[in-house]
């Protein structure tokens, strides 16, 4: 028997001892033999991982969010992540087209066991990112992929779409933040290969991130289940980063030589490299604003993220950023991009290029911006 077939099986029978028969959904019927259900301890083990992991939080804003929805369903656009139906939509595992979905799903679902354990996650495909590039997948990670890649696209996507033909230091009527939405782990991992980020013309960028042999994939450093880094977790880093014992240790790391953030000091960790350029950008988007623009523009980790600004500070009554040049824009997406992604570990050359690139075409624009020595990996 196929191994995912046996495993679908195993799921089944688990799923029906346990109660979480709710979450799953199957266009067959399938009558589980009583055989495979003594020895399946190890599978009890798989699914309390499972269950305390983000991916089974049920109460989640990522799973209940359309809650007061009036039909009650995630919409097509989004279901795609938020919904096992929707995922198992999106890849045609329900015998519909694939990538796309072709219909809302019902709310109530999380990440299942169904939506990795399935013919599609088997066979490695091809996954598709906003942008429209496709990447053959490392092995087992196509639905890591399928759903860490972010909603929109920059150059190539619908960034650029919208910025059109305005020039880069025009407002006009149509421009407005374009999320790159949340977790784009997979497009950020990928770099220029995925396109996720918006890239400049005229630069070139990084593709994957190249770790370490048995530091590479997904599920090489997550463990699926729980999410949190794969047995032996931290011991794993250790032969290669003796200062890495625990969590956030790995914030600690240095192995680059540059000085990406140009502030002279070359002894600090990455993750302080990458902090100390998303800083400067965050510097550089207010001066620019009020510079140019006319408002300052100001940062929330809410929605709208973005709001007009007078004191650094999301006052009540302070709006959506309504202000935006094709600059700011490419900015801001890029700023939201590495900062959500954890882009310093996930691919930390990547990053550096796309923040540099955003100061410096923000400075293009605003003579008043001075740039550090950033030395662009
Ligand atoms: C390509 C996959 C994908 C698509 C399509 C997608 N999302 Fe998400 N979304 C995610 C991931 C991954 C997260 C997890 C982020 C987190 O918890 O921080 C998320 C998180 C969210 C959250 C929770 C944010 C929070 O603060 O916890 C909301 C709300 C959300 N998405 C809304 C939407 C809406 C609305 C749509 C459709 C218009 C949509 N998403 C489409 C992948 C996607
Ligand atoms: C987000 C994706 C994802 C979800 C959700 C998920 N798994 Fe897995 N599971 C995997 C991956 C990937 C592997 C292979 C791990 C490896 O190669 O180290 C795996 C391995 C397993 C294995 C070991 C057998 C094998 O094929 O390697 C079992 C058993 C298992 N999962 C059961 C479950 C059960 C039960 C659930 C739901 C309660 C579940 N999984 C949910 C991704 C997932
Ligand atoms: C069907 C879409 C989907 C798939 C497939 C998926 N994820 Fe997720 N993932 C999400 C959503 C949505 C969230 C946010 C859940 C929440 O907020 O509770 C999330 C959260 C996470 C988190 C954050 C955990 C935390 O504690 O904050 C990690 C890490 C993660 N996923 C890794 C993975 C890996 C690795 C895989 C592949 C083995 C994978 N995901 C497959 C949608 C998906
Ligand atoms: C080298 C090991 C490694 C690899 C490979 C890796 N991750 Fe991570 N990932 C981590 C660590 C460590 C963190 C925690 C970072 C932190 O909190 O500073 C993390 C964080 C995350 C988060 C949460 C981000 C946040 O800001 O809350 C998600 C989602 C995630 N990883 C998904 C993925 C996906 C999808 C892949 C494959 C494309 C992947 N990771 C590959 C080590 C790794
Ligand atoms: C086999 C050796 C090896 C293992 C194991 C390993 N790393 Fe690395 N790590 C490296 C090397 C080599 C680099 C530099 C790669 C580069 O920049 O091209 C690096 C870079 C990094 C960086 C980025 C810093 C930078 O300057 O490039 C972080 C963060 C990191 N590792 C964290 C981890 C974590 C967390 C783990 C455990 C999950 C881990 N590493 C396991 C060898 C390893």
């Amino acid at each position: 028997m196929k191994k995912s077939a046996l495993l679908a099986i195993l799921v089944l029978v688990l799923a029906v001892s346990t109660g979480v028969l709710g979450y799953l959904y199957s266009t067959k019927t399938v009558t589980a033999p009583e055989a495979v259900v003594s020895p399946s301890l190890a599978i009890g083990d798989y699914t309390d991982k499972w269950a305390a992991s983000a991916h089974a939080n049920s109460a989640s804003e990522a799973f209940r969010h359309w809650d007061d929805s009036e039909d009650g369903t995630v919409p097509a656009s989004c279901a795609q992540c938020h919904a096992s139906t929707g995922f198992k939509d999106y890849v045609g595992l329900d015998g519909s087209e694939a990538l796309v979905v072709d219909q809302p799903a019902k709310i109530g679902t999380v990440v299942d066991c169904s939506v990795c354990h399935n013919d599609y996650a088997e066979s490695n495909p091809t996954v598709v990112f906003p942008s429209g590039l496709e990447v053959a997948s490392d092995a087992g990670v196509a639905s890591c992929w399928t759903c860490h890649q972010g909603t929109e696209g920059g150059i190539n996507g619908s960034l650029d779409e919208k910025i059109g033909t305005t020039a880069p230091d025009d407002k006009g009527e149509s421009l407005a933040f374009v999320n790159p939405h949340y977790l784009s782990v997979g497009a950020m991992y990928l770099g220029s290969e995925a396109n996720g980020g918006y890239q400049y013309e005229g630069k070139t960028y990084a593709g994957r991130f190249e770790h370490a042999e048995g530091v590479q994939t997904c599920t090489q450093c997550h463990d699926p289940h729980t999410l949190h880094l794969a047995d032996p977790g931290y011991a794993k880093c250790q032969t290669c980063h003796s200062e890495v014992t625990t969590y956030p240790d790995q914030r600690k790391v240095r192995r680059t030589k540059s000085d990406y953030d140009g502030d002279g000091d070359v002894a600090e960790s990455t993750y302080d490299e990458i902090n100390g350029l998303t800083e400067q950008l965050l510097t550089a988007m207010i001066a620019y604003s009020e510079n140019i623009g006319g408002t300052p523009i100001g940062f929330s980790e809410n929605y709208p993220y973005w709001f007009a600004d007078n004191d650094g500070i999301q006052d009540e009554g302070e709006k959506s950023y309504a202000d935006w040049t094709p600059r700011l824009m490419r900015a801001a997406f890029n700023y939201k991009f590495v900062t959500r992604s954890s882009g310093y570990i996930h691919n930390p050359t990547y990053s550096a290029q796309l923040l540099i690139d955003s100061i410096e075409d923000l400075a293009a624009g605003d003579s008043n911006i001075t740039l550090a020595s950033y030395v662009r990996p």
